[in-house]
């Protein structure tokens, strides 16, 4: 059982209206439970439209991430019409609210728009140019304000070693990767700039071929400086594969950015609509063993990976109501700390203890 003795105190203080109480752990947000940071991804639009989940979202959170509006389908919809109002609001939040924020992603199969993947596909000069200009328009214009980027998502085919075979790949050869890097790297020399993908902490084979990509990166020079594991887990991930894999990719001396969390129950194919729903209902057990293995994820996060390593935990979304698992794959699924209402979950509270307990 997650220990609820800070939550029973907090909800007698308030009920018998004391508000001088002494604040208990309840009352500050996971932020300042760790010494790194502790991010989630962000649509602004909708954040702003809620107060409580505004609130939530700055008392919570340290860091964040465009869920899609830092993408390039988003960024540059059409040749040469940059559209930057998306992108300036996140940047001007993220600053008011003194938060970090990680640029995610520079170059991404799934995020090129089609206009750019038909070019490419054309003409692989073109392709050179336009990977250089792009990375450098868009990381020069927020050098100092985004602190990190992840520059290169999900470089590996969905399971097994090889590279992905996108456009990129096929225009410019594996080659695409190292050139992205030094653009980012030249745009801005201090943001830390990570390789990312999924499903790194349970497909050994998938790790392995990332690793080694990392290595061949490290060896020739390039500016690498962390590594991604997006981390949409799920709950029959055994805990010792994860503290492997995590250990494997922390002995490459990068940073490690948990970077995408969330934590499911139901099952998909990694493909869009590719859920299967074995769960139709979230049990009391079932949202006690959820708690348990966030708690054990932050455990986890301190074993493997050195103090001076971790980038940070971020979640892809902090609540069952936006989460984009339940829409992306079709599946009802539970996998955030709050629930549709926005009430914190067994969840966070299992979370936060994790934080409290490796605190040092
Ligand atoms: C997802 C967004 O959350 C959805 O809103 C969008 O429809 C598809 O992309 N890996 C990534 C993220 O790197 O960019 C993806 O985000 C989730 C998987």
């Amino acid at each position: 059982m997650v220990k609820s003795t800070n939550r029973i105190l907090l909800v007698l203080c308030l009920g018998l209206g004391l508000t001088h109480c002494t604040p208990t752990k309840d009352s500050q947000g996971l932020k300042e439970l760790s010494d790194y940071p502790i991010g989630t991804a962000i649509n602004l639009k909708s954040t702003l439209s809620d107060s409580k989940k505004l609130n939530l979202t700055v008392k919570e959170f340290s860091s964040i991430t465009a869920e899609n509006n830092m993408k390039m389908f988003r960024i540059l919809p059409q040749e040469n019409e940059y559209n930057w109002d998306a992108t300036d609001a996140v940047v001007a939040f993220a600053a008011e609210n003194q938060m970090r924020l990680f640029g995610h992603a520079l170059v991404w199969h799934s995020g090129t728009p089609k206009w750019v993947n038909d070019r490419i596909a054309a003409d692989s000069l073109w392709a050179q140019n336009f990977l250089n200009e792009y990375i450098n328009t868009v990381v020069s214009k927020y050098q100092g304000k985004v602190a990190g980027w992840d520059v290169v998502n999900e470089p590996m085919e969905t399971q097994g070693g090889k590279l992905r075979s996108t456009a990129w790949l096929n225009a410019l050869g594996p080659d695409y990767i190292a050139q992205a890097f030094h653009a980012a790297h030249t745009a801005d020399p201090n943001a830390t700039l990570f390789l990312n993908d999924f499903n790194l902490e349970r497909d050994p084979l998938k790790l392995e071929g990332f690793l080694d990509l990392v290595e061949q990166l490290l060896n020739n020079n390039v500016p690498i400086s962390g590594i991604g594991f997006q981390m949409h887990y799920r709950m029959d991930i055994p805990d010792s594969l994860i503290l492997k894999s995590l250990e494997k990719a922390a002995a490459k001396g990068l940073k490690i950015h948990l970077s995408e969390v969330d934590l499911i129950f139901n099952t998909h194919d990694d493909s869009q609509a590719g859920g299967v729903q074995s769960y139709e209902n979230f049990t009391p057990e079932m949202a006690q063993a959820q708690a348990a293995k966030y708690k054990n994820l932050v455990a986890l996060y301190h074993k493997a990976v050195p103090k001076a390593q971790r980038y940070g935990i971020t979640f892809w979304g902090f609540n069952d109501r936006d989460t984009w698992i339940k829409p992306f794959f079709k599946i009802k699924d539970w996998p955030t700390l709050f629930d549709e209402q926005l009430n914190p979950k067994e969840a966070y509270w299992g979370f936060k203890e994790g934080l409290e307990e490796n605190m040092n």
